[in-house]
């Protein structure tokens, strides 16, 4: 049977291994999939033990994901741009690794009939989410992107790492621009908090999206619904997590698991 495990630390909380074995199950594919933490300075050492004894592939979690890309020996375009992993596996003798938030966060928008194409976003934040996502925005043919970081040096430096006339970098005090989609990216929403800044740049737009979910209305998705309009749609990250975990397993097995069911549980508390 083939060994999977999310590592992490503190990984208890982890929902990858409810997801992946229900995806397992779906598609009748034996697999055992465990939590795996690892003390912060044994990444390595847990990794290489994981794989010597049989592993086939991690998922890898805070704050190991820029250890993971530093680990493998062959990374995809988008685990470069963020210079993270969260997708850890052996294929032959060469330890691959990938990112999928960025494509999860893309394919839930269009699970929830949000087409990228020619629309205006703004990205909140420039921390490890948002370098985790950019390239899949980049790649839906935007019209523009703007990231607005608190610090916006660090912004400017995911605008440089990318070649793409799109993108712009800015603070958060003035956004200057009109806005379909807004994403938080910020790590606000799991201190139930909100970023200060210019809000006027809500005016416009229809979606909001916050990569952080809560049982109840993220603090984020709050702010924007009471600085805007009523008829904007306000979705969490949720279905984004569940998303990046079917795209782990598109990696791993070839094969990528309809999501419909999984979504229903995690919405339920499972
Ligand atoms: P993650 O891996 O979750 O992205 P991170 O790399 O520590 O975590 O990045 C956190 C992001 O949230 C950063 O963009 C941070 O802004 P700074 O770069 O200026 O620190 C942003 N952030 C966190 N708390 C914030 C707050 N109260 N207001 C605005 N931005 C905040």
């Amino acid at each position: 049977m083939k060994q999977f495990a999310v590592i992490g630390n503190p990984i208890a909380h982890s929902k990858s291994p409810l997801i992946h074995q229900t995806f397992a199950k779906q598609l009748n594919i034996e697999l055992s999939y465990e939590l795996l933490e690892s003390a912060p300075d044994k990444f390595k050492q847990t990794v290489d033990n994981f794989f010597a004894n049989g592993g086939t592939g991690l998922n890898v979690t805070t704050p190991f994901k820029n250890d993971a890309y530093l680990y493998a020996s062959q990374v995809s375009s988008h685990s470069k741009i963020a210079e993270a992993a969260n997708t850890l596996y052996i294929d032959g003798d060469t330890f691959k690794a990938d990112t999928t938030d960025g494509v999860g966060l893309v394919t839930d928008l269009k699970f929830n009939n949000v087409d990228l194409k020619d629309k205006r976003i703004l990205v909140l934040g420039a921390g490890g989410a948002a370098k985790g996502a950019i390239l899949a925005l980049v790649e839906q043919n935007p019209k523009q992107i703007v990231i607005a970081n608190r610090t916006k040096q660090k912004a400017e430096q995911i605008v440089s790492a990318i070649n793409s006339s799109k993108l712009l970098a800015s603070g958060l005090e003035k956004i200057d621009g009109v806005f379909d989609v807004v994403i938080n990216s910020t790590s606000c929403s799991i201190t139930d908090d909100v970023p200060e800044m210019d809000v006027s740049c809500f005016n416009k737009i229809s979606v909001c999206y916050d990569m952080s979910y809560k049982p109840y209305q993220t603090s984020f998705n709050k702010f924007v619904l009471d600085n805007s309009h009523p008829d904007v749609k306000a979705i969490d990250g949720l279905g984004m997590l569940v998303e990046q975990a079917a795209e782990s397993f598109l990696i791993w097995h070839g094969i990528r698991p309809d999501t419909s069911q999984i979504r229903t549980l995690l919405r339920k508390g499972g």
